[in-house]
C-alpha cells in the first residue's frame, strides 16, 4: 500500500478532500498532518478518523527537524500540499505568518520530498520513481482583472495581498523543482471555493451566520467585487484528476465559470433562506444587508479560465453557483442548528 502525505487536511477544503480520496483511493495509506491553527477542526473529520487507512498527525509543515522524522517514518511516496493560512484580511493584520508557513512550509515538504525521493537531479530512486508532489494554490496569484479578461496559467503573476504574494512565492519555489531537480511537481491554481465545512469568518458562512442572528450583514465597498465561485467538492475532483493524470511540470486552473459579485451573493443567500427558513421576526433578511468599510488593495474580478484542465484531463464542474449555494446553506442550517 503506497503512503500519501496530506497536508492541512483539518481545513476547509482539505477535510472535503480527504473522506473523497478515501472512498476512490483504497491503495493509498493517507496521513493527514496539521498544525490545528484556529483554521483546523478535526470535527470536519469525524467520519474518517476511524479508517483503518487514515492517520492524523498534528506537526508545523515550518519544524524542518519534524517533517524529516515524518517522512523517514512513513516515507510518502506522494504529497498533496494544502496546508497555508489562507485568510486575506489576515494577512494584511499579520503577514509573518503568511510567509512562514505559505513559503517555507512549502520549501520544507518539497525539500524533504526531494531527499528522500531522489538520488540528485533528474534521477529517481526507483521506488519512488513515480512519486509527485501536488500544490494547492489559487487563482489571487494572478492580482486582479478588470471588467473583461480572464486568468489563463500563461497569465503573469501579479499578486497584490500579502497572502497571494505568500502563495506566488510558494509556487515559484515549487516551478524551480521541476526545472531544476526533474522533480515530479504540479500545481493548481484554484478561483474561491465554498461550501461545507468553511470556517465561519469566510464570506458565505458570514452571511448565513449573521442572517440567522438579524445581525448585520457586512458587505465590503459597493458589493461589485466579482469572484468565480466554485463548489469545494468540484475542486476535490479537479485536484485529484491533475494530481492523477496532469502532466509533471504543468500548472492547471480550476474554476467553475461562475461569476457572481458579492452583492449577489448575499442576496441570493437571503432570498433562499426566507424561502426554506423564513425569519421569525418578519420582514426580510435582505434587510439586514449593510456596506463596510473596503478592505485595502481589494481585488475587483478574479475570473478563471478552466479550458486546459476540461479539455486536456476532462475535468469539469458538476455545480453551478445556484445549486451549491442550497446545499451549502442546508448544511450551515444544519451546523448553526446544533
Ligand atoms: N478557500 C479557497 O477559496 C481557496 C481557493 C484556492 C486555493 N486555496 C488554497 O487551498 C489550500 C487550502 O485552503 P483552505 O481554504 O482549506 O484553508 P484553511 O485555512 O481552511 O485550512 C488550512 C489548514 O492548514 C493548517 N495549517 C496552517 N498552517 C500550518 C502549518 N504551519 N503546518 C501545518 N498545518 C498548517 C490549518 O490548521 C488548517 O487546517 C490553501 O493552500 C489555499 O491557499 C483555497
Amino acid at each position: 500500500m503506497k503512503s500519501i502525505l496530506i497536508t492541512g487536511g483539518a481545513g476547509f477544503i482539505g477535510s472535503n478532500f480527504i473522506p473523497y480520496f478515501l472512498e476512490h483511493n483504497l491503495d493509498y495509506k493517507l496521513v493527514n498532518l496539521d498544525a490545528l491553527t484556529y483554521a483546523g477542526n478535526l470535527e470536519n473529520l469525524k467520519d474518517v478518523k476511524n479508517k483503518s487507512n487514515y492517520i492524523f498527525v498534528k506537526g508545523d509543515i515550518c519544524d524542518r527537524k519534524f517533517i524529516e522524522e515524518l517522512f523517514d517514518k512513513y516515507l510518502f511516496h506522494d504529497v498533496i500540499h494544502f496546508a497555508a493560512e489562507s485568510h486575506v484580511d489576515n494577512s494584511i493584520l499579520g503577514p509573518e505568518a503568511f510567509i512562514k508557513t505559505n513559503v517555507l512550509g512549502t520549501f520544507n515538504l518539497l525539500d524533504v520530498a526531494r531527499k528522500l525521493w531522489m538520488n540528485g537531479p533528474n534521477n529517481y530512486k526507483a521506488e519512488f520513481k513515480n512519486s509527485r508532489f501536488h500544490h494547492v494554490s489559487t487563482d489571487e496569484v494572478y492580482g486582479t482583472l478588470g471588467e473583461t479578461g480572464l486568468f489563463e496559467e500563461t497569465t503573469p503573476y501579479a499578486p497584490n495581498s500579502p497572502y497571494s504574494a505568500s502563495k506566488a512565492g510558494s509556487d515559484m519555489i515549487v516551478r524551480s523543482y521541476f526545472h531544476t531537480y526533474g522533480m515530479n511537481v504540479i500545481t493548481t491554481n484554484c478561483s474561491n471555493n465554498y461550501g461545507p465545512k468553511q470556517h465561519n469568518e469566510k464570506l458565505i458562512p458570514t452571511i448565513i451566520r449573521k442572517a440567522l442572528t438579524g445581525e448585520n450583514i457586512p458587505i465590503y465597498g459597493d458589493g461589485k467585487n466579482v469572484r468565480d465561485w466554485l463548489y469545494v467538492l468540484d475542486h476535490c475532483k479537479g485536484i485529484e484528476l491533475a494530481f492523477k493524470k496532469g502532466k509533471s511540470g504543468e500548472t492547471y486552473n480550476i474554476g467553475g465559470r461562475n461569476e457572481r459579485n458579492n452583492l449577489y451573493i448575499a442576496d441570493k443567500i437571503c432570498s433562499i433562506l426566507q424561502e426554506i427558513k423564513p425569519k421569525e421576526s418578519g420582514g426580510s433578511y435582505k434587510d439586514q444587508i449593510t456596506f463596510v468599510k473596503d478592505r485595502p488593495g481589494h481585488d475587483l474580478r478574479y475570473a478563471i479560465d478552466a479550458s486546459k484542465i476540461e479539455n486536456e484531463l476532462g475535468w469539469i464542474a458538476d455545480e453551478n453557483f445556484e445549486t451549491g449555494i442550497v446545499k451549502t446553506i442546508e448544511w450551515y442550517l444544519d451546523k448553526f442548528a446544533n
